[in-house]
């Protein structure tokens, strides 16, 4: 079902973060209307502005919108069920007129690791040779950045009347080839963009008395 609020208006009075936050699905349908320049520039514009760790800002984007690059980038889409080893394509993503990609370098964010039970810490860099003279791990922080700047592209996108998909099922390797991202960086999130040819109702979540616990976990 298409939202009536969505169908054939392009150019919406954009909806609250809170309107947006309630109204934005998964949307895997697209219509073939191609995104405007000035929307797709606001979008992009919304998502530079997200917070990071450090204020490093370690995101890179390509934006997908030539449609045989799409189609190639579709196709490295999939991903694998672990108990029944099935791979599971989502060719759905070439309907998308645009595809946007997340990717950056691990150096390039900030980074968290653990010296005698006390977080430090560090950018990327460091943080790594760090690690390594200590032989111990480290996390990144470029996955936690990159998913926030896609949280402010979905919810844009979705107050501007568009619909977005978030894609991890993706072979990364693969997904890095078909765009000339270097092999060493990490390019660990997609996310569709384009206005819905669909408007699915509300998926489940869990209720605010299973998950949420005040001064103390009980
Ligand atoms: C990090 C992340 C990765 C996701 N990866 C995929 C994906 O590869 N393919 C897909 O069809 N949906 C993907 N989704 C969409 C989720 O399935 C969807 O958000 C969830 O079922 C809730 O539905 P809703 O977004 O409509 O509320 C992903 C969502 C997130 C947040």
């Amino acid at each position: 079902m298409i939202s009536p609020e969505v169908a054939g208006s392009e150019a919406p009075t954009a909806l609250s973060v809170i309107e947006a936050i309630r109204r934005r699905r998964s949307i895997r349908r697209y219509r073939s209307d191609p995104i405007p320049e000035s929307v797709l520039g606001e979008l992009l514009e919304m998502t530079r502005l997200a917070p990071s760790g450090c204020n490093a800002q370690p995101w890179r984007f390509v934006v997908v919108r030539d449609e045989a690059t799409r189609a190639r980038l579709a196709e490295a889409c999939t991903f694998v069920a672990r108990r029944s080893g099935e791979v599971y394509p989502q060719r759905w993503i070439a309907g998308a007129p645009v595809v946007v990609v997340a990717w950056g370098f691990e150096r390039d964010a900030g980074a968290i690791y653990v010296r005698e039970g006390q977080a430090i810490v560090a950018d990327g860099a460091e943080a790594a040779e760090d690690a390594r003279h200590m032989g111990v791990g480290f996390q990144s922080g470029l996955l936690i950045d990159l998913a926030i700047a896609f949280d402010h592209l979905a919810l844009a996108a979705t107050a501007l009347g568009l619909g977005t998909c978030w894609i991890a099922g993706l072979n990364e390797p693969k997904v890095k080839e078909v765009l000339g991202i270097p092999a060493e960086a990490r390019a660990p999130l997609a996310m569709t963009l384009g206005y819905p040819a669909e408007w699915p109702g509300p998926r489940p979540r869990k209720q605010l008395s299973g998950i949420v616990f005040y001064d103390r976990y009980s």
